[in-house]
């Protein structure tokens, strides 16, 4: 039995010589190493011996299996190199293939409805004057008729960068920032300050656009940073005619000829008088639906002529200039037209609502 065991180590290793691939590998495994396999088999068969024999047959099937496996082990490893190899030398990767091309992204749907609001007063005769996020106290309240203490400060509350408010009566240089009183501006509304000092004694007609901030309860309408439109014309005889023309034509333009204004008294501290804009709904033209609550109109945004202390800070004399003011959101003109109904998904970065403007 022993030359059988010797025999059979024999042809096993010149069998695992001829193996080419893996299925054969493990073919050859299963015949003489499986659980039915020769040398199991004949492993099992050394009941058939005479007993002071077994010993020494069982340590020799022992080592002739150890030996088996080792070899079988190293035959493995030899074919994973080849088989890698193989895949390397057949699957090479050509460097200087073209890639796989990134499909181009496109502009934010806050950045599409801006262009559109742009395009439509450059029509009009209005430049784009863009002013800074950060304002001082000064030119957020103060110099659009709101000094320290005035309630109508109420409306606008905001993330404060300094603490202290400014004094009654301090004066900022444009350019300067004084430590005092810095925050993130609640509206475009300081622009007009800014493009009135710069261009006094023009004529002025510009939109201010740019992101506002106001420290207020996030909600389906209501951002706390969001932006903002604001117009502005100086000149000499502008007039209230002049805002309302202004604005119906706007409307018309970016939600169809048929759009009609209504206008309502307001009040902001910077105009006088202040009127709030609203246009007939343009999904029920006025009749009622869930889009306008049931009024039949949508707001456009606050106006009216600009205050005369305003003026005045802005280095025009009330008694020869007069001009007219406008702030509108964009967000909320961009959820009109395309239907959203939550404004908390402009910015909140989810592809599949970005990809579909
Ligand atoms: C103002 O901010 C005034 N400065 C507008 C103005 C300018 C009046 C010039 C007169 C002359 P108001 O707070 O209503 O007004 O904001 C104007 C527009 O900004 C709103 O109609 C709305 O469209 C948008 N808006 C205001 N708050 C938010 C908010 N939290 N989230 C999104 N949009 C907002």
């Amino acid at each position: 039995m022993l030359d059988q065991l010797s025999q059979l180590e024999k042809e096993a290793l010149a069998a695992l010589e001829a193996v080419e691939d893996s299925d054969a590998l493990t073919a050859w495994h299963r015949h003489y190493l499986g659980k039915k396999g020769v040398l199991t088999l004949l492993l099992r068969s050394v009941g058939e011996l005479p007993k002071e024999e077994r010993p020494a047959f069982g340590r020799a099937a022992n080592e002739v299996k150890a030996r088996l496996e080792a070899a079988y082990q190293s035959r493995a490893e030899a074919l994973r190199q080849e088989e890698m190899q193989r895949e390397l030398e057949q699957g090479a990767l050509d460097v200087t293939l073209p890639g796989r091309p990134s499909g181009p992204g496109h502009l934010h749907i806050t950045t599409q409805t801006l262009r559109q609001i742009y395009a439509i007063f450059a029509k009009m005769g209005f430049q784009v004057y863009e002013s800074p996020d950060v304002e001082t106290d000064e030119l957020n309240f103060g110099l659009l008729n709101m000094p320290p203490h005035h309630p109508a400060r109420d409306m606008w509350d905001t993330f404060w960068i300094s603490d202290e408010a400014s004094s009654p009566g301090a004066s900022t240089e444009l350019g300067e920032v004084s430590a005092r009183g810095v925050l993130l501006r609640t509206h475009t509304s300081p622009g007009q300050i800014r493009v009135m000092r710069e261009r006094c004694p023009e004529p002025i007609r510009v939109i201010l656009p740019g992101k506002c901030y106001r420290y207020e309860q996030i909600t389906a309408r209501s951002e706390h940073q969001f932006y903002q439109v604001e117009g502005l014309a100086v000149g000499h005889a502008i007039t209230m005619t002049n805002l309302i023309g202004t604005l119906t034509e706007f409307a018309r333009r970016l939600y169809g000829p048929e759009r009609h204004i209504r206008i309502r008294g307001s009040y902001f501290p910077f105009t006088e008088p202040s009127i709030e804009a609203d246009m007939d709904c343009i999904l029920c033209g006025g009749e009622g639906c869930r889009v306008c609550k049931y009024s039949g109109w949508l707001e456009i945004g606050g106006a009216g002529m600009v205050h005369p202390v305003v003026l005045q800070n802005g280095g025009y004399d009330p008694d020869e200039w007069s001009g007219f003011a406008f702030g509108m959101g964009v967000e909320r003109p961009a959820m009109l037209k395309y239907s959203i109904n939550d404004i908390r998904l402009f910015y909140g970065n989810d592809l599949r609502f970005l990809r579909q403007f």
